[in-house]
C-alpha cells in the first residue's frame, strides 16, 4: 500500500532514498572509541584469520559486483589474494578451496540456491565462510561460520539497492578488520577510512536532496534502445551494477564494460548520440583518472553522448562530458557507494516513465531459490 511505501511510488524508489540511514545502520556499533574494528559475529578466531592464505568472494548478480568492489578493497589493504567468483559457476569446476581459504559468500536475502549450494561446497572442503547477509537467521547465514549483518532493514523491490550499498559497506568493514588482525595497514589509515565511511550517510543525504539532473536524463533517454557503462578499478562493477539496473527495470540493452577494454572491441559499438555514462575516478596521484578521461575522449570522437559521473570540481573532465553528474570528494575506494547513486535513481525512473512494475519487474523474482 502507499501507506508502507510512505508516500514513494515504489518500494524502489523508497529504499534508495533510505541508503543513508542504512550505511548508518551497517556502520552502527563495529568500530571501537579504541579505534579496532569489531565484527561480533564473525566467529572465526584471530590466529586462524592470521593464517588464511586466499579470500574466495561468492555471490550472484547485484552482490557479486559488490564483492568485486571489495576485491581491490581486500587485496590492496590486507594483500591476501582475492577471488570473486558467481555463486553458479563455483562448485562446477572443482574449485581449489582449502582450510586456509576464507570464503566470503555475500547475499540479501540469505536465501540464494546457488550462492547456498557454493558455501556447502567450499565447506565440504574444509574452507571457513563468512557470510554477508542482510537477512537475520536466513539459511546462508545460519551454514555459515560467522556472519556481519548489514542491517538495512526489509528491501522488498527486486532490484537491490540499499542491500548493494551496505554489503559494500560490509565488505570495507571486513576488509578493514582482516588488516588490523594482520597489522598490514599503517599510520592512521584504519582510523581514516573509518572516518570517511562514517561520513557517508551525511554525504548520501546531500546528494539525494540533488538528483533533479538524472531524472531529467531519464525522460530524455526514454525511447533510447541502448546505453553502455564504462569504469575502471571500483568504477568497472559500478559499470555493471549500473547496467543491470536498466535490464532488470527498463528492459533495454545495457552493457557494462571496463573501460580499458574499449579498444578490444566493445568501441565498435559506439555509434552517433548513444548514450554512454563513464564513472570518472577522484582526481588522486595515479593516473587512472587520466586513463579514463581518455576514454571518454574516444568514445565521444565517435559520436557518443557522454553522461559523466565525476568529482563535481573536475574541470579535466567536463570538457568532454555531454551531461556532468557531479560526486562528492571520497576515496578512490569507497565511490562506489556514492557513484552507483544516480544510475539507481535514473533506472527506477525511466522504467516508471516507461510504465513498468519497479517493484516487480517481469521475469524476475526477490530471491532465486532454486538453481
Ligand atoms: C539485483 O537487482 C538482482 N535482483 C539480483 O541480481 C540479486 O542481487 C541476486 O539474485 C542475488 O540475490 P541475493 O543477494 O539475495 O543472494
Amino acid at each position: 500500500s502507499a501507506a508502507e511505501k510512505a508516500g514513494y511510488d515504489w518500494f524502489m524508489r523508497k529504499e534508495i532514498y533510505e541508503q543513508p540511514e542504512a550505511v548508518a545502520n551497517t556502520l552502527l556499533g563495529r568500530y571501537d572509541v579504541d579505534g579496532a574494528l569489531r565484527l561480533d559475529q564473525m566467529s572465526i578466531a584471530a590466529s586462524e584469520l592470521k593464517r588464511i592464505d586466499k579470500i574466495v568472494v561468492i555471490a550472484c548478480g547485484t552482490a557479486s559486483y559488490a564483492g568485486l568492489v571489495a576485491k581491490y578493497a581486500i587485496e590492496h589493504w590486507t594483500r591476501i589474494p582475492c577471488e570473486v567468483e558467481l555463486a553458479s559457476e563455483f562448485r562446477y569446476r572443482d574449485p581449489i578451496v582449502g582450510p586456509t581459504t576464507l570464503v566470503v559468500a555475500i547475499s540479501q536475502s540469505g536465501e540464494t540456491a546457488d550462492t547456498l549450494m557454493a558455501i556447502r561446497h567450499a565447506r565440504e572442503q574444509r574452507a571457513r565462510v563468512v557470510a554477508i547477509c542482510n537477512t537475520n537467521g536466513s539459511t546462508i547465514p545460519r551454514e555459515s561460520d560467522g556472519v556481519i549483518y548489514t542491517h538495512a532493514g526489509p528491501e522488498i523491490g527486486v532490484a537491490s539497492t540499499k542491500g548493494f550499498l551496505t554489503q559494500l559497506v560490509a565488505c570495507y568493514l571486513l576488509g578493514l578488520y582482516l588488516a588490523q588482525v594482520r597489522g598490514t595497514l599503517f599510520g592512521d589509515e584504519v582510523e581514516r577510512l573509518m572516518a570517511e565511511l562514517e561520513q557517508m550517510p551525511d554525504t548520501l543525504r546531500g546528494m539525494l536532496e540533488n538528483q533533479d539532473q538524472v531524472l531529467k536524463l531519464a525522460s530524455d533517454f526514454s525511447d533510447n534502445p541502448s546505453v553502455l557503462f564504462l569504469g575502471r578499478h571500483v568504477g568497472y562493477p559500478v559499470a555493471l551494477e549500473g547496467a543491470l539496473k536498466l535490464k532488470e527495470l527498463a528492459y533495454i540493452h545495457a552493457e557494462g564494460f571496463a573501460a580499458g577494454e574499449l579498444k578490444h572491441g566493445p568501441i565498435a559499438l559506439i555509434e552517433d548520440r548513444l548514450p554512454v555514462f563513464v564513472v570518472v575516478p577522484p582526481r588522486g596521484r595515479d593516473l587512472l583518472h587520466d586513463k579514463v578521461v581518455s576514454n571518454i575522449q574516444e568514445v565521444r570522437a565517435r559520436g557518443a553522448f557522454t553522461v559523466v559521473l565525476a568529482e563535481e570540481d573536475d574541470d579535466e573532465v567536463s570538457p568532454y562530458a555531454d551531461v556532468l553528474i557531479g560526486l562528492p570528494k571520497v576515496s578512490t575506494l569507497l565511490q562506489p557507494l556514492l557513484a552507483i547513486v544516480p544510475l539507481q535513481l535514473f533506472a527506477c525512473e525511466l522504467a516508471t516513465l516507461k510504465g513498468h512494475d519497479v517493484d516487480q519487474p517481469r521475469n524476475l523474482a526477490k530471491s532465486v531459490t532454486v538453481e
